[in-house]
């Protein structure tokens, strides 16, 4: 592993200023190891006091967990409210006219809600779902551009108590139709359509086509924003325009006691085998370690902007862009944009014009942004930044270097946040005020996460040595389930390493190292997950898609290494007779899967071969496959291969 080798030299050390240290939340090693120890000696204490102290409940709770592996409840029987604990209890005290979301849009357009502006407009929102027939319980789907409607969808959803599905926007009718169907969705916000790189991409054009003839059959009606104003189809049955239905619906909606274990939403994210697997989170845990996550990871103070990168459509997006700094009665910002030819310094713009304080985003972004040279961000005045975020994929100590130097000015501390879709929030982090960071490490576990690095039995490996990144004790954010398969729950996150001394061990599908300092390093997925400009893409999702072409008799995909994405896809694909390889196939078949599933799933390469490596039960060696893709020599035991041939006429072909 390529990775594994340039970070082992890695022996720069950046501790706190004595500054940063004095404001933070958490001051100084020692007062993160207390901590961290408490919590290890007593998880439910720990939990219990700070979910008291941080969150408003309608009913408290009678037990702090109860766990049954693989299953856990959190807070058992306690009342609350996620949209009650983002909104409304900051209205009472002086944050009511404080800023509460800052928005841009791509063209340029800006709008900003304080707390009392967003809770009014949640609640009409909340109104307008139950018109419609939605109830507590019932799945929404949400389509959305990155507009302060898709927050206020979520926000409303929770409100009511019907569990959100947010689909990104990027991703086709195809997966949309997929998702809604799982989901069982029973309405679906959209709207016209989003800016996306100076164009329109036609969301609700998408949603007709996602549930054109009656394919998704549980979806009743759709309610559309308006966003970029074309021209769009209205179907007078089943379609709503949001703003036909706002001004009449009334701004009071009382916030819904929902149970701590109700579901508040569920998000599709990608694994090793089979379609997208819907993960669930649940009220109170959710709410809770998002909550806490945001403030001391980030240091929150009163008067902070904070800005994260990401889509709403991602988990960074609902935990750090709504709920965590909604919880926190922080403002956060939301951006439509991308930076783009026409536009390339557009995220320090947005800095600069909002005094952004902390900015959270991708390695993938800062490579872009690497390469596209020092002048952008030096041309806008980025001083009011204090502390930075990376999270997505392991970030390389060059851009974390860059990072520190040219957009933190030498000043920000830098977090580097390692989670997951299904642990909800971070995991493993530096907390900035507390513990001297490593270029590329994500430090140590947040206080109350057990993380270990073992082998497949479930032992814990000697330091500087990888194995698989592991937790060992159950945490409020984690995921409860896969929405409506509780076997491939099971089987995907709790049956891969034993249980050691009847503690259950959640397999996370990383591989990582610890240093002789007791620093995690995140050395990337185990397993056929492919980690394209940090988002997840299954392999197998990929070759369905191929495969569901006419011209492809067989598919296999790989990550191959990329200086800008982290990784891209290569496929390698067999032909049915009656068709030859040409540069129109390859075209062809790559629109073919950004059809199918989006543009990110997009190949970068495709390679045509009359046969692919197997074993001889017929199953397809990956290694090799990755090793051809990277230019690498192919190394290691050939002699479970069916056919040597087929590894030479694979060279031939490239
Ligand atoms: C990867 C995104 C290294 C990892 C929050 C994980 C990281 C997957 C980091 C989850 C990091 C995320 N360092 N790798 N700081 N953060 N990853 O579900 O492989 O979209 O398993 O959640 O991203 O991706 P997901």
């Amino acid at each position: 592993m390529t990775t594994f080798e340039s970070v082992l030299q890695e022996a720069r050390l950046f501790a706190p200023s004595s500054a940063f240290m004095e404001q933070s939340h958490i001051q100084g090693l020692e007062h993160y190891k207390r901590l961290y120890e408490t919590a290890k000696a007593d998880p439910d204490t720990f939990w219990g006091e700070l979910a008291i102290r941080e969150l408003h409940w309608f009913q408290p709770w009678d037990r702090v967990l109860d766990w049954q592996p693989p299953f856990a409840k959190w807070f058992v029987n306690g009342k609350l409210n996620v949209s009650y604990n983002c909104l409304d209890r900051h209205l009472f005290n002086s944050r009511a006219n404080k800023p509460a979301l800052i928005w841009e849009g791509e063209p340029g357009d800006t709008r900003t809600y304080t707390y009392a502006e967003l809770h009014h407009d949640v609640c009409r929102m909340a109104n307008v779902l139950k018109d419609l027939g939605v109830k507590k319980g019932d799945r929404v789907g949400i389509y959305m551009p990155m507009i302060p409607e898709a927050a206020i969808a979520m926000l409303a959803c929770a409100r009511i108590g019907a569990p959100h599905t947010v689909v990104f926007g990027g991703f086709s009718a195809e997966a949309l139709a997929g998702r809604l169907l799982d989901a069982e969705a029973k309405l679906v916000v959209t709207a016209d359509g989003s800016w996306r790189k100076d164009v329109i991409n036609p969301l609700k054009i998408q949603v007709d086509e996602a549930l054109a003839d009656g394919k998704v059959p549980s979806v009743q009606q759709v309610l559309v924003v308006r966003r970029t104003g074309q021209p769009i189809a209205m179907d007078p049955e089943r379609d709503r325009w949001w703003h036909e239905m706002q001004p009449t619906a009334s701004p009071q909606c009382p916030a819904e006691p929902m149970d701590s274990e109700d579901p508040l939403f569920i998000l599709y994210t990608s694994g090793t085998t089979g379609k997208p697997k819907g993960v669930v989170h649940t009220t109170g845990g959710y709410n809770l370690y998002t909550h806490i996550t945001t403030k001391w990871v980030f240091d929150l103070q009163e008067d902070d902007i904070f800005w994260c990168t990401a889509d709403v459509g991602w988990i960074t997006g609902h935990s750090y862009i709504v709920y965590g700094p909604l919880s926190n009665g922080t403002t956060t910002v939301m951006f439509e944009g991308a930076p783009r030819k026409s536009n390339p310094g557009c995220f320090w713009d947005v800095v600069e014009r909002h005094g952004v304080t902390i900015f959270y985003t991708a390695p993938t972004a800062i490579r872009m942004f690497m390469k596209l040279g020092e002048d952008l961000p030096a041309t806008r005045n980025l001083s009011s930044l204090r502390l930075l975020g990376s999270v997505g994929e392991p970030i390389n100590p060059a851009a974390w270097m860059w990072y520190h130097r040219v957009i933190g000015g030498g000043r920000c501390p830098i977090v580097d946040t390692w989670w997951q879709t299904e642990t909800g929030g971070i995991m493993i982090t530096p907390l900035p005020g507390a513990i001297a960071t490593k270029p590329g490490s994500a430090t140590f576990p947040f206080p109350g996460i057990l993380a270990d690095v073992v082998d497949m039995q479930g032992n814990p490996v000697p330091e500087n040595q990888g194995g698989y990144l592991v937790v060992t004790h159950p945490w409020p954010g984690m995921i409860r389930n896969v929405h409506g398969n509780p076997e491939r729950f099971h089987r995907t996150y709790w049956d891969p390493i034993p249980p050691k001394d009847g503690h259950y061990t959640y397999f996370s599908g990383d591989g990582a190292r610890r240093d002789e300092d007791g620093y995690f390093w995140i050395m990337g997925r185990v397993d056929d997950v492919i980690n394209v400009a940090g988002h997840r893409l299954g392999t197998m999702e990929v070759e369905s898609a191929l495969v569901s072409h006419p011209a492809v008799a067989e598919a296999a995909v790989v990550g191959k290494p990329s200086d800008i994405k982290g990784e891209e896809i290569v496929a390698f694909v067999t032909l049915e007779d009656a068709y030859a390889p040409s540069e129109d196939l390859m075209k062809a078949l790559k629109n073919h899967v950004a059809k199918e599933i989006g543009a990110i799933a997009r190949p970068a390469e495709i390679r045509f071969s009359e046969a692919l490596p197997k074993t001889r039960s017929g199953k397809i060696i990956r290694r090799f496959l990755r090793a051809m893709a990277a230019g690498e020599a192919i190394t290691g035991d050939t002699s479970t291969l069916e056919d040597r041939g087929v590894l030479d006429q694979l060279r031939g072909e490239r």
